[in-house]
């Protein structure tokens, strides 16, 4: 994969960096003073029988407004490579439990567990067979529920994944479906009698194209049509047209939100719906990784008809007690696309819908995080942005963002970015101690099967699945007892690990967790309103946030930075100079 190529004017943009807070003091005062580190605690308490919890307590209260969506921070957990419990080289339920004091010294508000119900794998879990249930793989209901209720103890709430647009094969919908044309169920997926070619070989309806590869048309000679599926073959697009659909995911999601989790990440929410008309998409000229053409996705993604779904999907969660989230993978072309998933004005869609435009790029350039910031702050009718840097679809950010040379200061920079804008934070794990990306060398390694059919321009998301680093007690960097795990663990775990940097006062991990400890802290930063102060210096960038509302105080504050002087009357301030 290599690191991104990093542009030279931004190079600037490492020299300093800062976090004033009012009264000023920068983060390196703030690292000094707030004392040695406190080690992050290894294992979590036993577990409790006690009764899962709609949503978990806060610590503070008034640190946590009503809507502690607004400003919480999201802890994405990939549990096949979090923590392995029962020696097997595969993370499990028991494994998250095991760790949830780290999580709660890290100062997360939730974590989002990426799917763990029972799945063929093949596309490690977004191919689910069961909606209510655990995979064998990850553990049972009970472990789950004893997990929900000790996040609850730890103060963490649990959100989930939930995968809408498809279900496995295997899935026994599925199954029924493609069993027969009169089938009960025929009609809960996309099919189609495609058209003939010559000597009547059945042909697909159009030129869509998987984003995993080859066609996005299977035929099934059972019935002699063909299924849609956006992702694998394994992985039959639902028909969204069809309520009874609707109806049965939506009791799936209630058979999770009446147990007590906090709400559900959307998996590939924009693809629920495809053009009726069946039309071929745009070709937009030469071929994509995986050798198909590159087409202008118009009719089989964000389509009018999604938001229908998603006002009705909010209505059902807004019926429960505590403040349930609906977070959703949208990965749109503008922000202003982005508004219509909060529902614009109305704000009655998803809660926070991902902003995947300013954190999943590789370009280090102040004037593209000022743009997309200002963006997010004045075209999204005032709802409240989630920023992302890493997730497991994508190359670290480590690697993305960094020159090779710097990199160590470039993810202080991104994790200031995340954590310090008005905005909910959603942190991948072992993004907070600088988990690298560590692609497979050889076909014959690649787990994920993109990177098998794509190789080797597609070398598969494996490299940012890795297990995860806890310390270096042994070679599976205390991940798993297990010498095979299902991917290897990477070679730099001696130095890159929970354990070491948590010791260290100026580690990455250390940095994260105080800036989580001062938006934590900090009414501007966790509500306040974010401005540029700086539009222009392709080399500086400059936000503060401060509290509307507080403007009691009359004395004048004074910042300089190097040759800028920033001044404010305001009485609660926050300022990030990243000059
Ligand atoms: C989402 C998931 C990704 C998965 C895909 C298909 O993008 O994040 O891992 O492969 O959906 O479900």
């Amino acid at each position: 994969m290599g690191s991104a190529p990093f542009p030279s004017a931004p190079r600037r943009v490492l020299r300093y960096i800062s976090v004033c807070v009012a009264p000023w003091i920068c983060a390196t005062a703030l690292a000094r003073a707030s004392g040695p580190a406190a080690p992050a605690p290894t294992a979590a308490p036993a577990p409790t029988a006690a009764a899962a919890p709609t949503a978990a307590a806060a610590p503070t209260a008034a640190a946590r407004a009503q809507r502690w969506w607004q400003h919480a921070v999201i802890y994405e957990i990939y549990p096949r490579s979090f923590q392995d419990s029962n020696g097997d080289g595969i993370g499990d339920l028991n494994g998250i439990a095991r760790r949830l004091g780290y999580l709660e010294w890290l100062g997360v508000d939730a974590i989002w567990i990426a799917p763990m119900y029972p799945s063929p794998q093949v596309d490690f879990g977004y191919d689910i067979s069961d909606y209510r249930a655990v995979d064998p793989q990850y553990g049972t209901l009970a472990d789950f529920d004893r997990l929900l209720a000790q996040a609850h103890t730890h103060h963490i709430r649990i959100i989930l994944d939930m995968v809408l647009n498809h279900t496995s094969d295997r899935h026994p919908w599925f199954i029924e479906s493609a069993s027969s044309r009169s089938a009960a169920k025929h009609d809960w997926y996309c099919w189609s009698d495609g058209k003939t070619g010559a000597a009547g070989r059945p042909l697909p309806p159009n030129n869509w194209v998987s984003l995993f590869g080859g066609s996005a048309w299977q035929f099934v000679p059972a019935v002699s049509q063909f299924y849609y599926h956006k992702f694998y073959r394994q992985q039959p697009d639902l028909n969204w047209r069809n309520p009874a659909v609707e109806q049965a995911m939506f009791a799936a999601m209630r058979f999770w939100l009446d147990r007590g989790v906090a709400g559900f990440r959307l998996d590939a929410i924009t693809t629920l719906f495809e053009d009726a008309q069946l039309r071929d998409e745009p070709v937009l000229g030469d071929v994509n990784a995986q050798g198909d053409p590159n087409l202008d996705d118009i009719y089989t993604d964000n389509l009018p008809e999604d938001h229908g779904v998603m006002r009705r999907m909010r209505a059902m969660t807004d019926r429960y007690p505590g403040e349930r989230v609906l977070i959703g993978e949208t990965y749109l072309r503008k922000t202003a696309d982005l508004d219509a998933w909060y529902g614009g004005a109305r704000h009655d869609e998803l809660q926070l819908p991902m902003d995947t435009l300013l954190g999943l790029g590789s370009r280090l350039d102040a004037g593209t995080f000022r743009q997309h910031l200002t963006e997010s702050q004045s075209e999204l009718h005032g709802s409240q942005p989630l920023f992302v840097f890493d997730n497991h679809d994508n190359r670290r950010s480590w690697d993305r963002y960094g020159d090779g040379i710097h990199d160590a200061a470039i993810a202080r920079i991104v994790a200031t970015l995340l954590l310090t804008s008005r905005a909910a934070a959603l942190l991948y794990q072992g993004e907070e101690i600088g988990q690298t990306t560590a692609t497979p060398t050889r076909v014959e390694d690649v787990r994920d099967p993109i990177g098998i059919t794509g190789w080797p321009k597609e070398k598969g998301r494996d490299g940012e699945r890795t297990p995860m680093q806890w310390d270096d007690s042994n070679a599976q960097a205390g991940f798993s007892t297990n010498a095979h795990t299902w991917l290897p663990v990477t070679a730099n775990y001696r130095s890159i690990n929970v354990a070491s940097e948590s010791a260290d006062p100026d580690s990455l991990l250390n940095w994260h967790r105080r800036l989580i400890s001062l938006r934590r802290s900090n009414a501007a930063l966790r509500d306040g309103r974010m401005v540029m102060l700086d539009q222009s210096d392709a080399t500086c960038f400059v936000t503060r946030a401060w509290r509307a509302m507080v403007r009691r105080s009359s004395s004048r504050s004074t910042c300089r930075r190097g040759r800028r002087r920033c001044r404010s009357a305001s009485g609660q301030r926050v300022s990030v100079a990243l000059t």
